[in-house]
């Protein structure tokens, strides 16, 4: 059934049937086009637009209206797989109302279907209001690249008890709350497995082992456009930098002798 269209009620079936839920980032039409015919069940808009596409050194650069920009052209390519905008830093942070407006504009403005937010329990009287709105609401718990000012950088989650505990308390506050889903990221797998096997909603893990209902991951990542260090739960499935390099060298070498254009590209 690669054609039937993806719904929220999809998330809760294939965690009953265990059937894993696949999801990936997409900032274009193009791209988003790709993984939708690719047969993905979950495109998210991600604020790793911010580092992965507009060259910021952090997430939290990211505004409400790149964010509605990338993900109308996304909204553009995919006609099957579930749409979700990432809600970016500070977008939800200081009230109800903000978070219920801004929920709402990817759904008005980007034909998203659902939003992520980052935060556990402290986050739920935001999730609350904008699933009273109408709004499906992805959870997002373990390391939050929103809040690395204040836990002091990209590092694994819920490494002691004291930690995992919390996490667990958030992942189950956020079930509680009414998100679909929650993404866990970068937390052990034995604490994602735990998780997994307490809450009813599916959970989507990156860089949370294979235990979780479904995995996540920045396509640019698993693409292989950078060449810089990646973290260790990346897999790349291509090294597309050096593609796009000899292509574009190739260009400029025939241009530059004259090879290209031709007459069979002339008019
Ligand atoms: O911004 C993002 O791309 C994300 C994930 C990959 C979960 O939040």
């Amino acid at each position: 059934m690669k054609n039937k269209k993806i719904t929220v009620l999809d998330f809760k079936k294939k965690k009953v049937s265990g059937e894993k839920i696949t999801m990936l980032t997409a900032y274009d039409c193009p791209m988003a086009r790709v993984i939708d015919d690719a047969g993905i069940d979950a495109v998210l808009v991600g604020d790793s637009l911010g580092m992965v596409v507009l060259g910021y050194d952090s997430t939290t650069k990211v505004t409400m209206d790149e964010m509605i920009h990338h993900a109308k052209a996304v909204r553009n390519g995919i006609s099957r797989a579930f749409l979700i905008g990432d809600m970016p830093f500070m977008s939800y942070q200081a009230s109800d109302e903000d978070a219920v407006r801004n929920a709402g504009r990817f759904v008005q403005e980007s034909g998203c279907e659902a939003v992520k937010i980052e935060g556990g329990k402290d986050i739920t009287a935001r999730i609350k209001a904008i699933i009273g709105a109408g709004i499906p609401v992805l959870g997002h718990v373990g390391l939050q690249p929103q809040s690395v000012n204040k836990t002091g950088g990209y590092r694994v989650q819920g490494k002691d008890a004291l930690s995992s505990g919390d996490l667990i308390k958030d992942a189950v506050e956020l079930e509680k709350a009414g998100c679909f889903a929650v993404v866990l990221e970068c937390v052990p797998k034995e604490l994602a497995k735990k998780i997994t096997a307490r809450l009813t909603i599916p959970t989507i893990g990156i860089g949370a082992g294979m235990f979780c209902d479904g995995q996540v991951l920045v396509t640019h990542d698993i693409l292989g456009y950078f060449s810089d260090h990646t973290p260790k739960f990346i897999k790349k499935y291509a090294n597309i930098a050096p593609l796009i390099k000899n292509a574009v060298e190739s260009f400029k070498q025939e241009t530059v002798s004259g090879v290209f254009p031709d007459d069979e590209r002339s008019y």
